[in-house]
């Protein structure tokens, strides 16, 4: 009864991996926004991190979107600050899923995620994701680490041991994961229902619920064996998380802290952190053969091996120095782990720094479709790069435009389109031109001096003086769209400008003058320049060039003369260009191919109907029929009219869904087979008696069925 009530409040259903149970509730209470500011707290570095993709799959736009953009955006604006900052990131090698898709290609778990990992590895590279360091929960490192934290909590009697029992499969001995065992659906029947999840009602189940389970691994019943495993009691740190994020982490995102208080609100469980499996790192206790440790108990501290393998002298201050400021990047799916789970695995161990901030994001879909990789929709960056050579930026603009950052947000080719032509070339591209040509034309790309300023000039002016503190207040609280947005209405105010002052008119007559606008319109590039950093790396540099400037420095936004007169540019060439209807018709068309691959592949999946006796199939009468007539319905652009000879001397009318493929003079003469005593039906005031056999094809097309000998009509068919 209450769990039923709970489930009022349920919104968006989001799938958590390895059995967590759903718990995406919205906070419904309003949140005060305690804004901490880094000054505060006295913080002299920051440790991000962005969640390690599972290195079972290539890196899609969803990824980029929620989690690595972001994240990446966020460090270089601490780098461009000359903040201490480091950017953790790596593959996560271990799970049930990557042992899954390894036993279906008949290779090694290890092939799998040696694949995988140099694939993303490149994909982050190619975008300008710019970790410094990004490597992978295979290394020796990282199980060093991993095993020597869950020792500790071991020895520091911070784990329960307990027996419970579990399936298992006598003919592969050995335990089955959630995921490895099949079954009925308890709720809807479904019978491809999996140990942890129904796909097809998305109710969270547990395998014993499942009715007549089976192995996917061997196809045999699995039995109930017991097994021991060592489990974290979350319990006994409830009220310390409630006090630590409920009250002390008010001003976290409303998804995260209300999700936080969802989970927070029910009784925690202890929860196993290891797994009968024999992929992943070996429990380093006795009695603990063929159990690995669980892979969201090794993943999370995989950020800690990382930073280790990339500063081995120093890693500790950036992990366990109060002054050190963590934050992980990650996406909805992910915020139980990082905000519950990776906290207390922290706080048990001891001596280490907690997440001060936990920036998840919602989900991207993609042509109002959830993204999914086994139907293969999503876009992917690898074959993004192959379709947009050199256009990283125009992607990584158009999924900060649209970044779900507080609900799920939609990602179309129309959009992508549209952004770039009308705000990066349009705007931000065509603004950087006008000023760079004109520089170039009058003054031979020699930066102008400043005369006596106008109305509009200090306008701009003041305009310009305001980005910093613009940006900056949003990118310190996380809001990368609108701080993205403030950047944009910079170029808009500079095309604005160089538009209302029309330094092409005014060289005729006042050529004084055009120094003036040039040289504030050449500020408000070199500032745009910087600005767009974060967001736009590759253009930037690319600006950068243009301008002959190689530093960026955020503090140099407070500067209103950047470029100084005199200082010599270099040749400016084009920093976006136009994407034409026909390239979007073809990423569109991809996708339309996808969709009808999948629709085919689920038309195969139809499951045959249930068992019937031969007495059931002797009910039907099938016969042969000699098609005498055939025409078009009126009014009724499916359907054909046929007239029969059934054999029986008088003729039998058929009305039949076929005219869309089929034209009548096609199918006089030929012979058919026909069901002779269907009921009866009337069809747009026409007694059909019977029904002509066809099949359909997966694509919807109809094929009339035929007999490969002569027969004489009415001849029975069984
Ligand atoms: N591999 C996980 C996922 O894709 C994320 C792991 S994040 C970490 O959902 F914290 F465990 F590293
Ligand atoms: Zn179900």
């Amino acid at each position: 009864f209450l769990v039923l009530k709970d489930v009022l409040f349920f919104l968006n259903p989001a799938r958590f991996h390895d059995g967590f149970p759903q718990k995406n509730r919205t906070f419904a209470g309003k949140i005060s926004l305690k804004e901490r500011s880094m000054e505060q707290k006295n913080y002299q570095r920051t440790t991000v991190t962005a969640a390690l993709p599972y290195a079972n799959g290539g890196v899609h736009i969803g990824h980029l979107a929620g989690v690595y953009v972001p994240a990446d955006i966020y460090v270089r604006y601490l780098r461009l600050k000359n903040q201490d900052v480091i950017f953790i990131g790596g593959s996560d090698e271990h799970g049930v899923p990557i042992t899954i898709r390894a036993r279906k290609e008949g290779v090694t778990p290890q092939d799998i995620v040696d694949r995988y990992h140099s694939m993303i590895k490149k994909s982050f590279e190619d975008f300008g994701i710019s970790f410094d360091i990004y490597s992978r929960t295979t290394s020796k490192t990282h199980h060093q680490l991993a095993s020597d934290f869950f020792r500790k909590l071991y020895e520091d009697g911070k784990l329960l041991e307990k027996e419970t029992e579990q399936y298992y499969d006598e003919e592969a001995k050995q335990f089955l994961a959630d995921r490895y065992i099949t079954g009925e659906c308890p709720h809807c029947h479904n019978e491809g229902a999996y140990g942890d999840q129904c796909e097809k009602c998305g109710r969270d189940l547990s395998p014993t619920e499942l009715l007549h389970p089976r192995s996917t691994i061997s196809g045999s019943s699995p039995v109930l064996k017991k097994t021991k495993n060592w489990y974290l009691p979350l319990n006994e740190y409830q009220e310390w998380l409630k006090t630590w994020i409920l009250e002390g982490h008010q001003e976290w995102r409303s998804n995260v802290y209300g999700q936080c208080k969802s989970w927070l609100d029910l009784d925690l469980q202890p929860r196993a952190m290891t797994r009968d499996l024999d992929w992943g790192i070996p429990v380093p206790v006795e009695g603990a053969d063929g159990k690995v440790l669980y892979v969201w108990f090794d993943a999370p501290i995989g950020y800690i091996s990382n930073t280790k393998e990339l500063l081995p002298d120093s890693w500790e201050q950036w992990w366990k120095a109060p002054d050190t400021r963590l934050i992980h990047f990650i996406g909805k799916d992910n915020i139980v782990f990082h905000c519950i789970v990776f906290p207390v695995m922290l706080k048990a161990h001891g001596g280490y720094i907690l997440p001060e901030n936990v920036p998840a994001n919602e989900f991207l879909n993609l042509e109002d479709d959830k993204i999914s990789t086994s139907k293969n929709w999503a876009v992917w960056l690898h074959e993004y790069l192959v379709d947009f050579p050199g256009k990283q930026d125009v992607l990584r603009y158009v999924l900060t435009a649209n970044a779900p950052e507080t609900k799920d947000n939609n990602f179309t080719w129309k959009d992508f389109q549209e952004r770039n032509n009308n705000e990066l070339v349009a705007v931000y591209g065509n603004f950087v031109n006008r000023a760079l040509q004109l520089t170039k034309k009058y003054f031979n790309g020699i930066v102008p001096a400043c005369g006596e300023l106008l109305e509009a000039d200090r306008q701009a002016l003041n305009e310009l003086k305001e980005v910093k503190t613009k940006v900056e207040s949003l990118l310190d609280v996380f809001k990368f769209r609108d701080a993205q947005k403030e950047a944009m209405n910079l170029a808009r105010i500079g095309n604005r400008y160089i538009t209302e002052c029309e330094p092409w008119k005014v060289w005729k007559t006042d050529p004084k003058r055009v120094e003036t606008i040039l040289y504030i319109s050449l500020q408000l590039v070199a500032h745009l320049s910087i600005a767009f950093e974060p967001f736009l790396p590759f253009s930037s540099a690319k600006l950068r060039r243009m301008l002959n400037l190689d530093r960026f420095n955020w503090d140099e936004l407070s500067n209103t003369e950047i470029l100084k007169p005199g200082y010599q540019l270099a040749e400016p060439e084009l920093l976006f260009e136009k994407i034409e209807d026909e390239t979007i018709e073809t990423q569109r068309q991809k996708l339309e191919a996808t969709k009808r691959a999948n629709e085919e592949a689920a038309y195969r999946a139809k499951e045959i109907k249930p068992v019937i006796d031969f007495s059931d199939f002797e009910k039907l009468d099938l016969r042969v029929g000699h098609i005498k007539a055939c025409e078009k319905v009126k009014k009724a652009n499916k359907l054909l009219k046929f007239t029969l000879d059934d054999g029986s001397g008088t003729d039998r009318t058929i009305v039949s869904g076929i005219a869309k493929f089929y034209e009548p003079e096609e199918l006089i003469g030929k012979d058919v087979l026909f069901i002779a005593n269907l009921a009866p039906r009337k069809l747009m005031g026409i007694e059909s008696q019977g029904m002509i056999l066809s099949a359909e094809d997966f694509n919807g097309d109809l094929s009339v069925t035929s007999l490969l000998r002569k027969v004489k009509p009415g001849s029975q068919v069984g």
